[in-house]
């Protein structure tokens, strides 16, 4: 606990998005910077790390947008939050298949945890491969910017509506245990809330103002330069209105308070407001579509049986099993959901029409 004190610095009491931050990215206590979370022996698993074909299916679908662009010289991708290196190892793998291609997509990856990028840096070594600190310092469009469960990580506020005036919630500290309790919300929030139609909602409203922030600059970069940026992630497209935040350690939920530093803490993603917040930056969303029927779009299914032919019945239970775990409606199939927020003059769609 006395660590976590430290977090508060002087103060009594900061914002929920704030602890957030600090408990994930703190230097000392932060989660993301002492431990490699992904897989068996870690606490979660992503999509990249159940099949290496979820990751084919977005090259294929980054493949096909710069062939629609007449395949540009330059097309620079950029990935947001690549954790442990997975997905883009299997971008480069699928993207030599296609030599033109390859030689034409620069890939940047933009990672704030230290530990996940010394991770990311030994296990990716390509001269198509650098890293950015500064999403600002992108130049050179057209530009893709790709994020699987990137949303779901970024800190979230949380508002509550009582007796018809917002309050906010803010975390402290109580007799050695983190506590939290609502403080009237300044005007500026509350401004920010009726902009997208949250301030009338019952019940708990989120609201991803540092996810806002980061894209503020990723927005600006598609309207300069072209391009898009697609998102996968869990969530929820109609108003909820609930508290969303989430604890896992070791595959298991955990209470929220407990485990501070060592357990992964996220949100599920409000698609609709996303949706919402592109096009108040001037971008455009034709749709929001399922995980299941993005990947079935760019031929999951055609891309198993024609490995299934080269695998033993082992093997193939094993894939068809992880491809299952992808696409089923009980498991991520309809729970992930996928975005294209893009440049207006973009015409792509493949896989959103
Ligand atoms: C849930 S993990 C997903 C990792 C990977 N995309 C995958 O699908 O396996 C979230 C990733 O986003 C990174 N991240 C979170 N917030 C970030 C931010 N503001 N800027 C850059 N990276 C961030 C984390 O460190 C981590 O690599």
């Amino acid at each position: 606990m006395k660590k976590i004190d430290k977090i508060f610095s002087k103060k009594k009491s900061i914002p929920l998005d704030v602890y957030l931050e600090k408990i994930l990215y703190d230097k000392n206590i932060g989660y993301y910077q002492n431990r490699n979370p992904f897989g068996v022996k870690g606490d979660y698993i992503t999509a990249p790390n159940i099949s290496n074909l979820f990751s084919e299916m977005v090259a294929i679908w980054l493949i096909s947008f710069w062939k629609n662009l007449k395949k540009p010289k330059n097309l620079t991708f950029v990935e947001l939050g690549p954790g442990n290196g997975d997905f883009c190892l299997m971008l480069i793998k699928t993207l030599k298949n296609f030599p033109e291609a390859f030689n034409s997509i620069k890939i940047i990856l933009y990672e704030k945890s230290k530990r996940l990028k010394e991770i990311q840096k030994k296990r990716i070594i390509s001269k198509r491969v650098s890293w950015i600190n500064d999403i600002k310092r992108i130049e050179e469009g057209p530009v893709i910017f790709f994020g699987n469960e990137f949303l779901d990580a970024l800190p979230i506020k949380q508002f509550k509506k009582i007796n018809g005036n917002i309050f906010e919630k803010f975390v402290t500290i109580e007799k050695k245990n983190i506590a939290f309790f609502f403080k009237e919300a300044k005007k500026k929030q509350i401004n920010k809330l009726n902009n997208f139609n949250l301030a009338s909602g019952r019940g708990i409203i989120e609201y991803p103002e540092q996810g806002f922030n980061e894209l503020d600059v990723i927005c600006e970069k598609i309207k300069k330069l072209s391009g898009g940026a697609l998102f996968i992630d869990y969530g929820y497209n109609s108003q909820y209105n609930q508290n969303t935040l989430q604890s896992v350690m070791k595959h298991k939920y955990n209470d929220i308070n407990k485990n501070i530093g060592k357990s992964d803490i996220t949100s599920l993603v409000n698609f609709d407001l996303y949706k919402k917040y592109f096009s108040s930056k001037g971008l455009y969303v034709e749709n929001i579509i399922s995980q299941s029927r993005f990947l079935q779009k760019m031929g999951i299914i055609e891309r198993f049986k024609i490995l299934s032919k080269e695998i033993n019945e082992k093997e193939k239970t094993n894939l068809y099993l992880r491809i299952k775990r992808l696409l089923d409606p009980k498991f991520m199939g309809e729970n992930f959901k996928v975005i294209f927020a893009k440049n207006k003059k973009c015409k792509f769609s493949l896989a959103f029409k």
